[in-house]
Order: structure tokens, then sequence, then C-alpha cells
């Protein structure tokens, strides 16, 4: 049998089967290009696990709304809505939720009716504003129509090896523009640990980064001293999902999103990616890394990652 042990260490088949899929959202793993498997060692995970010292707010901190009837979750009652400042100048009010020209201060994240319907809104999709969902504190039922990142993945994704980027991503069905793909999970980590992991991986030369920093709600004067930084971070490298394999473009296709559950757990929030335009089925999925924010050209270190997106819109480098 230790014959064949590299074989079973090789198989990310037998990653995959212990992977909780449904048969509607089934992730595969397809490579035409090389004899490389899945890395050795990766296990698939369908939550955030968490690391030493991180630890989620105590029962007694927790809340949700009170709405019995989940319809009332899209309406301004209901306490877990997103507070959305901005004025309305997009294409959301088309299907007539708010009733003319101005958004309530508190509003429903997610197209309400038509062919949109679930759909994120589209005046969201070049804001940063936080996503706040209903959850499992909440009196209204899982089917609620703000659930929809708590309810999780239902597009079917391949893990595919690319010519020149490792493994990348692509959507086994077409995607509509504000339509939710998965969120990133990973290992919660202290930032303490986040930097020592770093450190390791530069001794070892290894390059690619799987961190994701949690700081949507970072504020060095916040009242709660959990959001008073450094954040928490996502280590994606040794479990997660298969976003950990979606590649990053400077002309993407998604956008990460902070989506927030229980208030309490805002030091927690997820890490949750969207289609920003329509995307074809076979597509590879792309998001910014760094959302936009570019290093000064004048900067440039030794080590810093060339881009290969390919897009006419390139930066250069990665980080
Ligand atoms: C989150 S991982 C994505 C999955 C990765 N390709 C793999 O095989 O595991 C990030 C790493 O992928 C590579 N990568 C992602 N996007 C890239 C790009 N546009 N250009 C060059 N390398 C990229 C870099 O090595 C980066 O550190
Ligand atoms: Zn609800
Ligand atoms: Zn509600
Ligand atoms: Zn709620
Ligand atoms: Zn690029």
């Amino acid at each position: 049998m230790q014959k064949y042990a590299h074989e079973r260490d090789d198989c990310h088949w037998c990653q995959l089967r212990h992977f909780p899929t449904d048969r509607k959202a089934p992730v595969t793993v397809m490579n035409d290009v090389d004899d490389q498997a899945l890395p050795r060692g990766f296990r698939f995970i369908n939550s955030g696990v968490l690391g030493d010292g991180v630890r989620p707010a105590d029962e007694s901190f927790r809340s949700g709304c009170a709405c019995v009837d989940s319809t009332s979750c899209q309406f301004a009652g209901c306490q877990c809505l997103a507070e959305l400042d901005e004025d309305n100048d997009s294409d959301d009010c088309s299907d007539g939720d708010e009733g003319g020209g101005h958004v309530p201060r508190k509003a429903y994240a997610y197209h309400m009716h038509g062919a949109k319907a679930g759909l994120l809104r589209s005046k969201l999709h070049n804001s940063k504003v936080p996503l706040y969902e209903c959850h499992q504190g909440c009196s209204c039922a899982p089917d609620c129509p703000n659930r929809v990142v708590e309810r999780g993945r239902t597009v079917p994704l391949q893990i595919f090896r690319t010519d020149d980027r490792g493994w990348g991503v692509r959507t086994q069905e077409a995607l509509k523009k504000g339509q939710f793909v998965d969120r990133y999970f990973g290992e919660i980590i202290t930032s303490a640990e986040a930097d020592r992991r770093r450190d390791a991986a530069a001794v070892s030369q290894r390059k690619d980064v799987y961190l994701f920093a949690l700081d949507k709600f970072t504020d060095p004067d916040s009242l709660d001293p959990r959001l008073r930084g450094p954040p928490l971070e996502v280590d994606g490298e040794f479990m997660s999902g298969p976003t950990r394999f979606i590649n990053h473009s400077c002309d993407p296709n998604l956008r990460i999103f902070a989506r927030v559950g229980d208030h309490a757990d805002k030091h927690l929030h997820d890490l949750a990616l969207f289609a920003i335009r329509d995307i074809q089925r076979g597509e590879e999925l792309t998001f910014d890394y760094v959302d936009g924010v570019s290093q000064d050209p004048d900067d440039e270190q030794d080590g810093m990652t060339r881009c290969l997106c390919g897009s006419s819109k390139c930066r250069g480098y990665l980080w």
C-alpha cells in the first residue's frame, strides 16, 4: 500500500468527495495542462474555521430582527437592513422598489421583484458599503429574501489548471450581474499569526498569498476593542472552498463584499463574492485582490508579483 500512498495524497477527487456539495452545485477539478494535482493536504471546508485566540461574540451580545413574516425583511422596519446613504441615480428603480427617485437611509441590498429578484442592486456594485443580512438569530425563516449569502453557493464551479497562473475557477453556468457566487472561506486567524505565516512564506520563498484582512469595520477609535485593530485575517491556503482558487484581475467580473449577519460579529465579517457583470458559462471568474488600490509605480519593489491578468486595464503587479 505504501507504494500507492502518493497517489492517494495527490488525488484531488478524494479531497472533493468529502466536500458537501449538493447535486445542483457541484465543484469539479480539471487539468488538461500539466500533471499537477490540487495542493497536497489542502482541505475543502464549507464555513470559516476559527484559529487560536479567535472567538465569536458572547451569546448575550447577539441580536436579530423580530420579523415573523420574512417578506417584512425587505422593508425599513427590519432591524437587519443595510444602511445606504447614497443618492439613487442608477437603474435600481427599474423594479419599482423605491417608489421615486430617493433611496431611504435603510434599504434592502437586493432587487425585490421580477427577473432581477435576489440580485445585488446595481448601485452597490461600485460601493464599499457592507451588506447586512438576516441570520440564525433572526425570527424570520431560512428562506427570508435577505439571507442570500447565508444560504450559500448555488453555482456549479470548476477548478481548472490555467496555462500561466496555476489553478483558476470557471463557472459552469451563466451568471447574472449582481448574482451571489460564494464566500471566501478559510482559517480566521489573528493578525500576529497572519504576520507569522507571511514571514514563513517569505523564508520558504512561497509567493502565493491567500490572506485577506477582515478590516471593513476596523477603526482605531472604535468603542468595541475587537474593532480597534489590527484586524483578523482569513487564510485560505490550507483550508478553503473553491473561491480560494479564483485568480486576480485588474478588470474583474466579480467583486468581494463584506457581509455581516449578527452585528455582534462584525470583527468576523464574511467575504462574499458577487458577479458585477453578466458572465457566460465557462468564463474564468476573477476579482481584484486589492479592490482598485494600486501600488505607486515609483514604489516598485523586488519580489512583487507581475500581474498576468491580460486586461487592457492591467496595473502591472499584484502587490
Ligand atoms: C488566491 S490564489 C489563486 C489560485 C492560484 N492560482 C493557485 O493555483 O492556487 C493567488 C495566487 O495566484 C496567482 N495569481 C492569481 N492571479 C494572478 C494574476 N493575475 N497574475 C499572476 N498570478 C496570479 C498568484 O501566485 C497569487 O499569489
Ligand atoms: Zn429576515
Ligand atoms: Zn427582518
Ligand atoms: Zn433579520
Ligand atoms: Zn492585471
